[in-house]
């Protein structure tokens, strides 16, 4: 993407974080116009155009969120990245809910803030470019709306079961059974929904830190095994962390949830046992880049499984939902610019390996 000339707005009222901005973003050739205040902002923003804002919550004149409305009312496309002081990360999740495209603390470093830009920048794009290929709403709209329709009767059918469960006689075999199907079923679409939504869930909703990858792994492991408790006595999990491992500049929890996935499949691929290997070890290609090795020894993957992997709702399980590695390769790829690879023999087994880099910020204690 071209990113000469491209129009940003910054509106805030410190001229120092203004001026640092500017510097920041100075040899990027990005276009930046200032406002210091929340009327100038949205009046520049109806004038000028912008692609992206960086918007300060606490302004002189107006509250960020109205700031925030008016502007996506002029233009929905309208990449808003919400800036806070330090601890406004409730406010700012909460102006996420409100379309804003991601959100970072002060101080930031000036690494975050480019990347942050390139990033609110790169989705701004692709709705635009997804409004003009596609008719119909994207899964970023849709999968809010499905939530919503579903959670909903699922709250009232689960309540109505509390109480039918509580008035039923416990001899009642058949009853029982019927109320233990339909809670399983109320359980499985709940997590179907909440899947969806993590699929489209906005980045850096939780911000980029300092992770120890072997510490995500441990947590994924523990996981695991309570989520197939009759499967683990059957699977053996070999964990083999090299001790020169560097820790990464990553989203813990999407980090974590992309390797859950990943094991996950390991597990429902060995339905009669077999051993789940996981390693960790510095990349020998890129130095403080990290290789995570997923091997299983389950049944393998057929050619056109193989490509079709990643593909959102591609599933050849009963009861799958084919959403695990198309998140997967969201969270790594898109959204921490690593890569994935996957090696599958029929029958045999499959290996899934995953390339993180170092980060933003490789030999640095904190981040902003
Ligand atoms: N480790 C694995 N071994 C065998 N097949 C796999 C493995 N991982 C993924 N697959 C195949 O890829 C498909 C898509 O996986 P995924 O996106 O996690 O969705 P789901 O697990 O819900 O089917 C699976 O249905 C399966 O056919
Ligand atoms: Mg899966």
């Amino acid at each position: 993407m071209e990113e000469n000339g491209r129009k940003i707005l910054v509106v805030d009222d410190n001229v120092d974080f203004v001026n640092y901005v500017r510097r920041a973003l100075n040899h990027k050739d990005y276009k930046i116009s200032i406002a210091l205040d929340g009327k100038t902002g949205i009046e520049k923003a109806a004038a000028e155009q912008p692609e992206l804002v960086l918007l300060d919550m606490k302004l002189p004149d107006l509250p960020g969120e109205v700031v925030l409305e008016r502007m996506k009312g002029q233009d929905k496309d309208l990449a808003v990245v919400v800036v806070t002081g330090y601890g406004g990360e409730q406010v700012a999740i909460d102006m996420m809910r409100r379309g804003a495209v991601d959100f970072l603390s002060k101080p930031v470093e000036p690494d975050i803030l480019v990347r942050a830009v390139k990033n609110a920048l790169t989705i701004r794009d692709a709705r635009l470019e997804d409004r003009q290929f596609h008719p119909y709403p994207s899964l970023e709209i849709f999968f809010p709306f499905l939530a919503h329709e579903i959670r909903n009767p699922l709250h009232a059918i689960a309540g109505a079961l509390t109480i039918i469960r509580k008035r039923s006689s416990p001899e009642d075999e058949y009853l029982s059974q019927s109320i233990k199907i339909i809670s399983e079923e109320v359980d499985h679409l709940n997590n179907f929904v909440q899947e969806c939504l993590n699929f489209v869930r906005p980045p850096n909703v939780v911000r980029i830190t300092r992770i120890d990858p072997g510490e995500v792994i441990s947590a994924v492991v523990g996981l695991i095994s309570q989520m197939f408790p009759s499967e683990s006595g059957n699977i053996r999990i070999n964990v083999r962390i090299d001790p020169e491992l560097p820790k990464v500049y990553a989203n813990y929890e999407e980090i974590k949830q992309a390797f859950l996935n990943i094991v996950k499949n390991g597990f429902e691929a060995m339905p009669n046992g077999g051993e789940l290997s996981i390693e960790a070890f510095p990349s020998s290609g890129s130095p403080g880049n990290i290789d995570i090795l997923f091997r299983d020894q389950g049944t393998g993957m057929k050619k056109d499984v193989l490509h079709s992997l990643f593909n959102p709702f591609f599933t050849t399980k009963p009861r799958g939902n084919g959403l695990g590695m198309a998140l997967c390769r969201r969270i790594v790829v898109e959204r921490h610019q690593g890569k994935i690879h996957v090696e599958s023999e029929e029958n045999k087994g499959t290996t899934v390996k995953v390339e993180l880099p170092a980060g933003p910020h490789p030999g640095e204690e904190s981040v902003s």
